[in-house]
């Protein structure tokens, strides 16, 4: 069969390299892709927000399976345009893309259902948060407390403020951070307090499936310093999450937000992401994404061992429940290598080395998520994120020890990483 996988960052490459691991698979596609998703798969010069130009690819292609690996082409309603053509496609409707696209239409919902979740109020501008914050009617602000742009912003709409005064000034800020448009909203939160957990399900609309939980290290700097990135690493393992707080994460978040979907005329089917933290009064939710998050992917789908193909069949076909999916044991880790200046504004064409030898290792898979190709055929660097490079192990430590061991072959000029991926203090 003809795979269509939409997106161009190390995710996708995961959700890529998934895809050549299926017999069933016999020819991959990626729009817009890497250079390094191009070892496995023919790119195509369509981005990720063209999806009237996607579906007539696809059409044309005769393309059979369509996976959407990005929140833009969601919120745009890729799913809807290809589905109304009567094509396969994997991720949420436009309705459903909400849930990721808009952070007050998300709190709003989470409160119609009853999802715990932190207190919050939602301002129609800057002013009117400030006023808010000012006011009082949003509390005595005396804790910390969190300023979100309502939209989509690429990770750096989120600024967890001390106190009042810095939270004026990231209300003020937040437009010069995302654009007008993401900031015409402002959603204030409650700041809450615990261990962070993502858990990434398959959902077919009824039934779900759940992914290893992960966890994600989202600032810059070893030890939970410096700005907000895209995420600097991550690793699944088990004991991230009890069973009973497993159970609880099902009875009081996924079959209620599932379920909540349907009455409210959206079924959610696609991958949904629960970014949540786990506070002395059981968990809470932080975020939903409608897609897989990234890096997580590089380290879940490495662990994966069922066919993708038959999974993303079973959503299709409203099967989920009734399908085993099957998980390497252990634990895997995913060490992400930046570019200099990452997050700001990165340095790119900068040629990798040593990028053979890694992957050379044994149990470890190199993502790419920023690269291109020079004049001379070598690797170089297009982009913040660069690399991926992802380990599984028989527990946390030795994916953690076979992904820096290979991570340590690599090098290029400013080439940055965090080195506490894994550990109990980098969150
Ligand atoms: P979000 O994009 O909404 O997940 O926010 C990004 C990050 O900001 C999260 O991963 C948390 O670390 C932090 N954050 C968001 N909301 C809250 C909250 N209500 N309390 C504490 N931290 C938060
Ligand atoms: N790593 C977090 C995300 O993909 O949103």
């Amino acid at each position: 069969m003809k795979v269509l996988v939409i997106g161009s960052g190390g995710r996708e490459h995961a959700i890529c390299y998934a895809f050549s691991k299926s017999p069933r698979v016999a020819n991959i596609y990626c729009a817009n892709g890497n250079a390094g998703i191009a070892s496995i798969a023919e790119l195509v010069a369509i981005k990720p927000d063209e999806i009237g130009r996607l579906a007539d690819f696809a059409e044309s292609k005769g393309i059979d399976l369509t996976f959407v690996g990005g929140e833009t082409s969601l919120a745009l309603g890729v799913v809807d345009e290809f589905e109304g053509r009567g094509l396969k496609i994997i991720g949420a409707s436009k309705a459903a893309a909400r849930l990721e696209a808009s952070k007050a239409f998300a709190k709003d919902f989470m409160k119609r259902q009853g999802i715990p979740t932190a207190e919050y109020a939602v301002a129609a501008s800057p002013a009117e948060a400030i006023e808010i914050l000012e006011g009082g009617r949003f509390g005595e602000v005396t804790s910390p407390v969190v300023v979100k742009a309502d939209g989509l912003a690429a990770g750096k709409g989120v600024v967890v403020a001390s106190d009042r005064l810095e939270a004026i000034a990231a209300i003020n800020e937040l437009e010069s951070l995302v654009g007008a448009e993401a900031a015409s909203t402002i959603v204030l939160e409650e700041c809450l307090f615990g261990r962070e957990v993502s858990l990434i399900l398959f959902a077919d609309g009824e039934s779900f499936a759940l992914m290893p939980p992960t966890r994600d290290h989202k600032r810059i700097g070893e030890g939970d310093t410096g700005p907000n990135t895209g995420g600097m690493g991550t690793f699944t393992d088990d004991s991230l999450l009890s069973s009973q707080q497993t159970a609880e994460i099902i009875d009081t978040v996924i079959r209620p937000t599932l379920k909540g979907c349907s009455d409210e005329g959206f079924r959610f089917r696609g991958i949904l992401f629960l970014g949540l933290m786990m506070t002395e009064a059981g968990p809470k939710v932080l975020e939903y994404n409608v897609r897989f998050g990234d890096p997580e992917t590089q380290a879940i789908l490495f662990r994966l061992d069922s066919d993708l193909v038959d999974i993303c069949e079973a959503m299709l076909e409203g099967r989920l429940g009734e399908t085993e999916i099957k998980w390497r044991a252990g634990s895997s880790a995913c060490v992400i290598l930046a570019a200099e200046n990452y997050p700001a504004k990165p340095r790119i064409g900068d040629v990798i080395k040593g990028l053979d030898q890694a992957a050379a290792h044994s149990d470890v898979v190199i993502f790419h998520a920023g690269t291109n190709l020079d004049e001379n055929g070598s690797f170089v660097t297009s982009g913040g994120r660069v690399l991926g490079v992802t380990a599984v192990g028989d527990d946390l430590e030795s994916a953690l020890e076979k992904a820096y061991a290979s991570a340590s072959e690599i090098s290029w000029p400013g080439m940055q990483f965090r080195r506490d991926i894994g550990k109990p203090a980098g969150n």
